[in-house]
């Protein structure tokens, strides 16, 4: 059963839970990941594991960069059509996955009707409830209910944590969506299916295919923030798995597959090396060359997004996009 957190227990605001959503499907550890994808070549890891407290703020910084356009682009279009947006759902329940700062859904909030509660989930608990914290003392209103969990297997708790009655919203926004393999985009629709019911709404945000030069600058930005959040993943790697990455010996790069329609994240290893992963009981042998792939960022076309919305049974209502060369869309879809 999901379980309310300690947090709520010494905090005086009756409006402000944060409930612990335990996982309903069994999600992989750390150390099972690190086992199937880091030993043998193409080496790779889930992405989630980059957000630690540390990777979550960096995550924040990145969206600050000059060449990081996703969140500029998705928050004119939530500020231009979040009153359609908030019409068309009807909702008085408001859900966003992966939630992180919320800081793009105040222009949704900031517009929303008396009666809405707001439901942010994320598995970064310390930005979560920083985050709720914040929503609280600035629209006062709203009541938050934090949701603590992976929503990759979580979503069976969240839909039994939501009240019955009134419509429901679920927000996916960021671009997060690209951030799964496309079998695992198909399962997480699934297993959105028992959250959204029928007349309940998903908006979903996802950045566009483009031009390579402009993805590519996005993810390799100057100042080398999107490096450090990179880079981080190995530090994670040694606190939880006892391993001991020198994050000095390796590179970040991020490259774009545009056949595939994809960015990818690289750790790339400066010279051959060998890393213990003491918790595993094993090491890993690197080559000078070496790539370990942290995330896929996947882009889209109207046919792929169309063929994703479909798989979780819902239509697309209305379908807004920045222009070119900084094209991201917010989709909004219901349950057919
Ligand atoms: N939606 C925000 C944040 C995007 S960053 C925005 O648009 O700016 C991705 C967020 O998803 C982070 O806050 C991260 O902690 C969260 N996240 C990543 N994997 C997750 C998982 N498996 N379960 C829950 N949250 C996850
Ligand atoms: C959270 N997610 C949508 C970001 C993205 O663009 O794929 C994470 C990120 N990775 C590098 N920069 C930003």
């Amino acid at each position: 059963m999901p379980r309310v957190s300690a947090l709520e227990a010494d905090n005086s605001d009756p409006c402000l839970q944060v409930t612990q959503i335990p996982a309903s499907v069994t999600a992989p550890s750390l150390a099972e990941d690190a086992q199937a994808g880091l030993l043998t070549a193409p080496r790779s890891l889930p992405p989630k594991y980059l957000y630690d407290a540390v990777g979550a703020q960096l995550f924040e910084d990145i969206t600050q960069t000059p060449e990081y356009y996703p969140t500029r682009s998705e928050l004119a279009l939530l500020e231009a059509h979040g009153d359609d947006i908030l019409a068309a759902s009807g909702a008085s329940q408001i859900i966003e996955l992966g939630s992180g700062s919320s800081r793009k859904t105040r222009a949704l909030l900031a517009k929303a009707a008396a009666g809405t509660a707001y439901w942010p989930f994320d598995v970064s608990e310390q930005m979560l409830v920083d985050s709720a914290r914040e929503l609280r003392a600035d629209f006062p209103q709203i009541p938050v209910h934090a949701l603590v969990g992976d929503y990759t297997a979580g979503l069976a708790g969240v839909a039994q944590v939501l009240p019955a009655s009134g419509r429901r919203l679920v927000l996916f926004l960021g671009g997060t969506m690209g951030n799964f393999e496309p079998a695992e985009a198909a399962a997480f629709m699934q297993a959105l299916r028992p959250v959204l019911r029928p007349g309940d709404s998903l908006l979903l945000g996802v950045d566009r295919h483009k031009d390579s030069a402009v993805l590519e600058a996005a993810y390799n930005d100057a100042a080398g923030v999107t490096a450090a959040f990179n880079l981080n993943v190995l530090r994670v790697l040694n606190r939880e798995l006892d391993a001991n990455f020198d994050v000095a010996a390796f590179t970040h790069r991020s490259v774009y597959d545009a056949e595939a329609m994809q960015i990818e994240m690289h750790l790339i290893a400066k010279q051959a090396q060998v890393v213990r992963l003491g918790e595993l009981d094993t090491h890993i042998d690197l080559a000078a060359g070496e790539v370990i792939r942290t995330e896929v960022s996947r882009k889209f076309d109207q046919p792929r997004l169309e063929a994703l919305l479909a798989e979780a049974g819902l239509g697309l209502q209305q379908l807004w996009t920045t222009p070119e060369p900084h094209a991201y869309s917010l989709a909004l879809a219901q349950v057919i």
